[in-house]
């Protein structure tokens, strides 16, 4: 396995350079005017997975953007891991914040600048090249493995969840592994345990049936700016619970064992006020930091819009206005249950003056995984190797919501081990990804596929 490891270091430089052509495609899921880049960029994955020595590398066409697919499958009577990944990316914007244009990476103090560079074109590549480390030199894998890279993650992956439920022979295996969440901190080896879910709805409201001259109409109709403010503020009480009934009622407690292994991991809400440029931490109250964010479910307004909103002032009254609001969730919240609620509760607060839209636009559940799984021990044992240092365990505020459905529908073990860094801005401006850790990655996934063909 040592020459694998040689094999990876010898070749790092051309990874880097293979890395910078698939973050130059700028495949954005959510926009349209991407489409063609989204195709492009799946055929790229499909070509890396044939190089690298995969067989049966196609696309998959959904309803939506194409799933990948390669197999390796010549491990007699050992187990099968399937890599999960995404190729898609998040929007851009804004694109004036950005040090470097996000389609056209850079190297600077040893990390990738670009969209995608973390998120997760960097983190899906490490498992290319490991395999494609192993492949070229010993023309073998010492397990089974499948990969499955979706196009869709970043918009709620609901084709491949329809395509996991239809395809559960071809995606049969003992292991999904996921590289798309964050080291604890610099050069800490991670293993995560949860995610949080997420309900993400849209609330419109309406109030005259055109804009109006402020002056002429102010004060005879409700205005929908005021209104939907009135409505957002009444989300949380004043110790940051959120106030929609039954929100809470499945939520479960944390154990005393989680709460001392959250203490153990000395997080210092100082620093971390400091690093994100704030006087404070605020949240809700009676829980500390790490809880609030791993193990507490949230309200967020994500985007509110309506009015006039360009250079200079205009009086006007406007006819609409919107927020997009998500809430993460945690085990046991129901996705479905909660936008119920949500829609009961915001139609309850709207004045008889305004017309409610209410949209919901996606979900996905919250999970979480017991460590006792052997797929979780064989990779805490990897990344350990792979960063010489202990290994720790952590939840994430993040959401995957496809990870609940590999479990549930392919009944196996889901295993989290990512190498970002939460301050690598994934989803905002200067995304970029630390080549140590794209480095230490694949030869995390080195030992684990190693490792995991013992069990
Ligand atoms: N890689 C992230 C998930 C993540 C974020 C894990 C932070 C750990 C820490 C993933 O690509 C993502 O952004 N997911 C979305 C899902 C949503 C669009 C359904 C998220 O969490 O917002
Ligand atoms: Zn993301």
């Amino acid at each position: 396995m040592e020459n694998v490891k040689n094999y990876a270091q010898l070749h790092l430089q051309e990874f880097i350079e293979q890395l910078k052509e698939y973050i130059r495609i700028p495949s954005i899921s959510t926009l349209a005017e991407n489409k063609k880049d989204i195709l492009n960029c799946a055929e790229f994955v499909k070509n890396k997975l044939t190089e690298a020595g995969m067989e049966n590398a196609r696309l998959f066409e959904t309803e939506g953007h194409p799933l990948v697919y390669a197999d390796w499958l010549h491990a007699k009577d050992k187990p099968t891991v399937l890599i999960y990944g995404h190729y898609d990316v998040q929007p851009v914007d804004p694109l004036n914040l950005w040090s470097y244009p996000p389609f056209e990476p850079v190297i600077k103090d040893g990390k990738i600048y670009g969209r995608g560079s973390d998120d997760n074109k960097g983190q899906n590549f490490i498992h290319i090249k490991s395999v494609e480390s192993y492949i070229k030199t010993n023309k073998s894998l010492p397990v089974n493995v499948k990969f499955l890279i979706e196009g869709e993650e970043e918009i709620g992956s609901e084709n491949l969840e329809k395509f996991i439920k239809q395809n559960k022979k071809l995606l049969k295996c003992d292991a999904v592994l996921i590289s798309d969440t964050s080291l604890y901190a610099e050069g800490v080896p991670t293993i995560n345990y949860g995610l949080r879910g997420l309900c993400y709805m849209e609330v419109e409201l309406t109030g005259p049936n055109r804009d109006l001259h402020s002056g002429s109409f102010g004060g005879a109709v409700a205005n929908p700016i005021n209104e939907l403010a009135k409505l957002i503020s009444k989300l949380q009480d004043k110790n940051g619970k959120v106030t929609i009934p039954n929100f809470y009622k499945d939520v479960l407690k944390l154990t005393k064992k989680e709460k001392d292994n959250f203490a153990g991991l000395k997080f210092s809400d100082k620093e971390y006020a400091k690093e994100l440029g704030v006087k404070m931490l605020q949240g809700e109250k009676g829980f500390s930091t790490l809880e609030r964010i791993w193990t507490r479910p949230t309200l967020d307004c994500n985007g509110i819009y309506g009015g006039f909103t360009g250079e200079g002032a205009k009086t006007v009254l406007p006819s609409k206005a919107s927020a997009k609001i998500s809430m993460r969730l945690v085990p046991d919240q129901d996705p479905e249950k909660i936008a119920a609620e949500f829609t009961k509760y915001i139609k309850s607060l709207v004045p008889e003056s305004i017309k409610v839209k209410i949209t919901n636009l996606h979900g996905g559940y919250p999970i979480f995984i017991p460590l006792e799984e052997k797929a979780i021990k064989t990779a805490a044992k990897a990344v350990s190797k792979a960063y010489g240092k202990k290994t720790v365990f952590t939840r994430e505020g993040g959401s995957i919501p496809v990870v609940v459905e590999f479990v549930k529908q392919l009944k196996a073990p889901a295993v989290l081990m990512g190498f970002g860094l939460d301050s690598d801005n994934i989803h905002s401006p200067d995304e970029h990804f630390a080549l140590d850790n794209f480095e230490k990655g694949i030869y995390s996934s080195i030992y684990f596929l190693e490792e995991f063909a013992k069990s």
